[in-house]
């Protein structure tokens, strides 16, 4: 797959233009992407109390769900609404836990989406720009024989300060080891 030439630089557009208007827009999103680039196993970081889960788990594309959410009063009520579905891990812990603890050769047959909506959210408020950082790094030095792409939401904040270079970091480590790069709205989706 041939890389996308950006006719600015990069790291300039990136958190520039439209956010989804509704939460629906930006679920369905990540079910197009998932159905457009055929992942059948979506791992989403930050669950906040399972809402997008169980707009997936309506849908039906996907073959599981592991979603991972720090703190302990959001997981508690998205496990009350998600429990009940044999397809669906819950795991009360960072993102960056999760994948040094876990154990994802067992999806070797499968096609992971990596869904990164881990935004800081009251009463969490740890920097996500270097958690980003060490989530994606992880997860390109760890799955090289891996099929998975990443879905990163929420990309205005790597340019909340102007010049902030976490956001020039980010990006070039995306440039650097994706084949494919789309950005849209404000969402990142990246391709080994
Ligand atoms: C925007 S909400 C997620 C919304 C949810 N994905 C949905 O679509 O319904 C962001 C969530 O990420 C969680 N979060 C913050 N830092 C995190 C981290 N390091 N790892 C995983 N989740 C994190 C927050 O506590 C919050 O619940």
């Amino acid at each position: 797959m041939s890389k996308i030439k950006f006719k600015t630089p990069f790291a300039t557009t990136v958190g520039i233009g439209p956010v989804f208007e509704t939460q629906e827009d930006k679920w369905n999103h990540v079910l197009k992407t998932a159905s457009d680039y055929k992942c059948n196993i979506l791992i989403e970081f930050g669950t906040y109390k399972g809402q997008g889960v169980l707009h997936y788990l309506n849908n039906g594309h996907f073959k599981k769900i592991i979603s991972v959410e720090p703190v302990k009063e959001y997981f508690n009520e998205s496990k009350e609404h998600l429990s009940k579905f044999e397809n669906v891990e819950l795991y009360n812990q960072k993102a960056i836990d999760y994948l040094t603890d876990s154990n994802l050769q067992e999806f070797s047959d499968d096609k992971i989406l990596f869904f990164i909506d881990s935004h800081p959210q009251p009463p969490f408020v740890e920097n996500s720009s270097m958690d980003l950082m060490d989530e994606l790094n992880y997860i390109i030095e760890n799955f090289k024989n891996s099929k998975y792409i990443c879905l990163v939401d929420d990309v205005r904040i790597w340019g909340q300060k102007q010049g902030h270079p976490l956001k020039y970091k980010i990006c070039k480590l995306l440039e650097d080891f994706s084949s494919h790069l789309e950005h849209y709205n404000d969402t990142m989706t990246f391709v080994p």
